[in-house]
C-alpha cells in the first residue's frame, strides 16, 4: 500500500521528524523558511496532507481550486487555526485539526511570566541597567506592585485561562474573577468569581489576561472603550492572538497613563511590532513564545501526528476543529 504523502510547512522538533518519517512519505522544510502563497497552494496539489502552522495563511481562493487540490487535510501543528479559511474548508471537506491541551501550561507559565515582568517593571530596570544608568541601591525609584490579594482578570476561562488563575491564585495569592461567553465549571481555585461581563472584568481587575482565540468575533474586542474602564494601575496581558486587541488605543492607553503596563507576546501584524510599542518603557514585548519549550513542541508535533495517523486510518482524528 503506498503511503500518503505529507507536506511540512516548517522544520520540526527532531523527534517528530522522525516519527513522521516512520509513517507516511514526507517532505520536510529543512531551511525553515516559511512557504510562500504559491508554495502553499502547490503543496495542496501535491500532498495528500499538510502539516502545516500560524503563518502559513490558507484562505478561500488557495482552497478552493477544485479537482487540482490533493490535500484533504490540514493538521495544524498549535491550537489557534485562525490562519485557516475554517467554512471554506468545511464546505468543500477538508478537514482541520489542531494541538490543544498540550500547551497549557507552557503557555499559563509565559502568561504569568508576563504579568510579573509588567508589575515589577522588569524591562523598564532591565534596560537602564542595560545601558549603564544604573547609579546604585536606592528605596524609591521605579517601585513595582504586589501581587498577593490584588484581583486577576481572566477573559476566556477555558484550560489556559483556568491554568493560569491557578498559578495567580495559589502561587501568588491572587484573588480571581473571569468573564466566559459560556458558562464554566471553575471547581479548582476558590472563591473565583464569574463576572456578569466583560467590562466588570476590566474594571474589577488589577491584572487582566487574555485568553481567547483568535477569530472574526473577537477581533478588537479590548478596543479603547474597554480600555478606558480598566484602573490606571492595571496591567494587561496577552498570549492569545494580536488582533483581539485594538493596539492603536492600547498604544494610547500606554503612552498617556491609561493603564499602567503591558505584557504581550502576541501581535496584530507578526512579525512586526509598532514602532511606538518598541518605544514605550512600561510594555514587555516576547515574539509569540507562549508555547515555546521543547517538551511542549514535540508534544504539540506528536500531537499533529496523531491526527495525520487517525486521518488515514479512516478514524476521526482526535482533536478535529471541522
Ligand atoms: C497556538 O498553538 O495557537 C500558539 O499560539 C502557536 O501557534
Amino acid at each position: 500500500m503506498t503511503r500518503p504523502k505529507i507536506i511540512v510547512t516548517r522544520k520540526l522538533p527532531e523527534p517528530v521528524e522522525t516519527r513522521l518519517k516512520s509513517l507516511f512519505t514526507v517532505a520536510f522544510n529543512p531551511s525553515d523558511e516559511p512557504f510562500s502563497r504559491e508554495k502553499l497552494t502547490k503543496a495542496m496539489a501535491m500532498a495528500d496532507g499538510l502539516l502545516c502552522t500560524l503563518g502559513d495563511n490558507i484562505d478561500e481562493a488557495m482552497l478552493s481550486i477544485g479537482a487540482a487540490r490533493k490535500t484533504k487535510i490540514l493538521a495544524n501543528f498549535g491550537v489557534g487555526v485562525n490562519h485557516i479559511d475554517l467554512d471554506t474548508a468545511e464546505d468543500i471537506g477538508v478537514v482541520v485539526t489542531n494541538t490543544p491541551g498540550v500547551l497549557d501550561d507552557a503557555t499559563a507559565d509565559l502568561a504569568m511570566a508576563l504579568i510579573l515582568a509588567s508589575t515589577r517593571r522588569m524591562y523598564m530596570h532591565e534596560s537602564r541597567l542595560r545601558r549603564g544608568d544604573w547609579t546604585g541601591f536606592d528605596l524609591t525609584s521605579g517601585l513595582g506592585c504586589s501581587l498577593r490579594g490584588k484581583t486577576l482578570g481572566v477573559v476566556g476561562m477555558g484550560r489556559i485561562g483556568t491554568a493560569l488563575a491557578q498559578r495567580a491564585h495559589f502561587g501568588f495569592g491572587m484573588n480571581v474573577v473571569y468573564f466566559n461567553r459560556s458558562k464554566v465549571l471553575v471547581p479548582s481555585i476558590p472563591n473565583a468569581r464569574a463576572a456578569r461581563s466583560l467590562d466588570e472584568v476590566m474594571a474589577d481587575a488589577d491584572v487582566v489576561s487574555l485568553h481567547i482565540p483568535g477569530s472574526v468575533t473577537n477581533r478588537y474586542l479590548i478596543d479603547a472603550d474597554k480600555l478606558s474602564l480598566m484602573k490606571s494601575t492595571a496591567h494587561l496581558v496577552n498570549t492569545a492572538r494580536g488582533d483581539v486587541i485594538d493596539e492603536v488605543a492600547l498604544i494610547e492607553a500606554l503612552q498617556y497613563g491609561g493603564i499602567a503596563g503591558a505584557g504581550l507576546d502576541v501581535f496584530e501584524h507578526e512579525p512586526q511590532v509598532p514602532a511606538a510599542l518598541l518605544a514605550l518603557d512600561n510594555v514587555t514585548l516576547l515574539p509569540h513564545i507562549g508555547s515555546a519549550t521543547l517538551e511542549t513542541r514535540i508534544a504539540m508535533g506528536m500531537c499533529a501526528v496523531d491526527n495525520l495517523v487517525a486521518f488515514f486510518a479512516d478514524q476521526p482524528p482526535p482533536h478535529q476543529v471541522v
